[in-house]
């Protein structure tokens, strides 16, 4: 297995871990998956945060370092994570890595191709040198945990950074839940934890996503995609989800799980800082540029419509359990 395609026996956990009392509870819950080193995109979730009222938690499921090679930028982005709640990433963890077949850690299934895994690798490199800078910050960075369970109003909310079996899988990808097979081992996934919601990211592409389990409940798979770079084809927005007992008027899309809201929430960063950071780090030639240049500067091709997948079951059984 070539370096960037496997995935570390040190990253799995079992389903069953999420039977676990829940490390807090709060009436909103902001998932912020994916900030990939954007300080932008960071004051704008801090911003949006701050003006939520009430009783609330703000947590970082992980890759919030990738493109931050640059040492200020490195440590700006770490303080403002650990000042809340936290679970590491692929990216986190390899930071301190002693598994050089591990790579970036991101497990790539087969549709990503050698030549951006390899880039990856390489990213990943860069990275590490700036963080082997600062030893006590990288120490806790690769001490955060690999998953959390936070109840919203009761309901329990599974944080994962990729699915409910590894810290890199592809289980949550939209790509997979397409397919009957990969969606019954998401429901498997679900009955084995007794959450309503994972809430996760690492796939890069959001997904909003029912799911019906063996009780007949209504399961949702949140995917915020990147909070840190486009989530959609011309759109300069990073994604979080919001999980909250009130509503909110700025949702890109929702749904319900007993009367708990569960938001794709758009980030209106500053578009054009964060494409100059990204330059000043990663200048055309570089790694970086060739493999995200695109897509931060026009967005990928994935479309509003695919991020939002309800189907006739779950409609039905969400009529049932309203
Ligand atoms: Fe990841």
């Amino acid at each position: 297995m070539s370096a960037g395609r496997s995935c570390p026996l040190s990253y799995r956990y079992s389903p069953s871990v999420f039977h676990a009392d829940a490390s807090a509870q709060t009436d909103t819950l902001y998932v912020v998956g994916g900030l990939y080193g954007n300080t932008a995109a960071l004051d704008a979730v801090l911003a949006r945060f701050d003006a939520e009222p009430g009783n609330k938690r703000l947590i970082f499921n992980g890759d919030f370092n990738w493109f931050d090679i640059d040492p200020d930028n490195f440590v700006r982005i770490n303080e403002a994570v650990l000042a809340h709640d936290a679970i590491r990433g692929n990216v986190e963890t390899e930071l301190d890595a002693q598994d050089i077949d591990a790579g970036c850690g991101c497990a790539y299934p087969d549709w990503v191709d050698d030549v951006v895994v390899q880039r990856s690798n390489a990213i990943m490199g860069r990275l590490a040198a700036t963080a082997a800078q600062f030893p006590p910050l990288r120490a806790q960075l690769t001490a955060l945990p690999m998953w959390k369970r936070i109840d919203v109003g009761g309901v329990p909310v599974g944080i994962v950074h990729g699915d409910a079996h590894s810290l890199a899988g592809w289980g949550f990808a939209p790509e997979h839940l397409q397919d009957a097979a990969h969606l019954a081992e998401a429901v498997r996934a679900f009955d084995a934890s007794g959450m309503r919601v994972f809430a996760c990211s690492h796939t890069c592409s959001p997904v909003l996503q029912s799911l019906i389990d063996a009780q007949g409940r209504r399961c949702i798979v949140a995917n915020n995609g990147a909070a840190g770079m486009p989530n959609f084809a011309g759109v300069q927005e990073g994604l979080l989800t919001r999980i909250a007992v009130t509503p909110c008027s700025d949702s890109l899309h929702g749904v319900q799980v007993d009367g708990i809201h569960i938001d794709a929430l758009p980030i209106r960063y500053d578009a054009a800082r964060w494409q100059a950071e990204f330059l000043a780090q990663w200048p055309e030639g570089s790694a970086a540029h060739a493999s995200y240049w695109k897509r931060i500067s026009e967005g990928p091709s994935w479309r509003i419509d695919q991020a939002l997948r309800l189907g006739d079951a779950a409609r039905a059984a969400f009529a049932r359990h309203a």
